[in-house]
């Protein structure tokens, strides 16, 4: 478990406020683990309403994005940006583009999370390069399946046209191959976005965890002026914008009820 030895220990298990910062390092066992893994989940809350008056430690942003690059995502390709909005003028311009929610215009910081599908050659490449050097001139046949892979198939399935064309004739494939054997069938243009923010959404949740866990609160927002936001952000039309998170000290008040969900057995289905 990573050592993060600058937060002090204070684990709360309520779901409510939660003064202090969780601390973890590997002298905790395993059921001690979990009960701060299930801390952090039952005291993450979004958070509407941030405390102004509040210290906030923007390094603790820092931390919790170097944490957020660990996310798992698909292929290794990576193909994410974190824009951390802190400067006054520009992270009140970004909270207009929220709608002017009170989760965005209170926060202390507002974090974009960002997908960059025109980085994908780039991406791919580095993957291949990395996985040369880890096979060190081998020339067996896993070396070669797994080269194959960021030089043959991430090229088929990245490579798209402004119209999705090309993601349609690999549908086809994908149908006709589809008939005699498994087939993975999300290969078009729109299934590539899907991944992309699958991968991009992962990161979210650890970074809210992360925040958390440093005594911190967030709320994930999509309702804001994509257009906008790029245009403020430098982003080329071609990004997009997952989620943008907002960061700051919960206030009771900005927590808008208690936490509700559908029954476990209603979503947790066995086979
Ligand atoms: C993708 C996504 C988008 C969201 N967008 C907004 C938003 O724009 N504004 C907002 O106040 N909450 C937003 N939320 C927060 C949800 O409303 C919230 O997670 C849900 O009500 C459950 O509450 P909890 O997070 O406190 O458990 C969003 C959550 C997700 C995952």
């Amino acid at each position: 478990m990573t050592d993060c030895t600058h937060a002090d220990t204070t684990i709360n298990t309520q779901n409510t406020l939660n003064p202090g910062v969780i601390k973890m390092n590997n002298s905790l066992n395993q059921n001690q683990q979990a009960d701060v893994f299930s801390s952090l989940m039952h005291s993450r809350r979004s958070v509407r309403k941030y405390d102004q008056t509040a210290n906030f430690d923007h390094d603790a942003v820092a931390r919790a994005l170097a944490l957020t690059t660990l996310s798992p995502n698909s292929s290794n390709m990576q193909l994410w940006e974190f824009h951390r909005v802190i400067s006054d003028d520009k992270r009140i311009t970004l909270a207009s583009y929220c709608m002017g929610q009170n989760a965005a215009k209170t926060a202390n910081e507002l974090v974009a999370f960002v997908v960059t599908p025109y980085k994908w050659k780039e991406r791919a490449a580095m993957n291949a390069n990395q996985i040369r050097e880890a096979f060190d001139g081998r020339e067996d046949e896993t070396s070669k399946r797994a080269l194959k892979y960021y030089e043959k198939l991430i090229p088929f399935v990245y490579n798209n046209d402004r119209f999705g064309l090309f993601g349609l004739a690999r549908k086809a494939i994908s149908y006709f191959l589809g008939r005699n054997k498994p087939m993975v069938r999300e290969v078009s243009k729109a299934d590539l976005r899907v991944c992309l923010h699958k991968s991009s959404s992962l990161a979210a949740m650890t970074f809210m965890t992360a925040m958390r866990a440093e005594g911190y609160d967030t709320c994930p927002m999509e309702g804001f002026d994509s257009t906008r936001t790029k245009q403020l952000l430098g982003l080329p039309n071609t990004a997009e914008i997952t989620m943008i998170i907002s960061c700051g000290k919960r206030l009771e008040e900005g927590i808008y009820g208690d936490r509700h969900r559908v029954d476990n057995q209603d979503v947790i289905i066995n086979h």
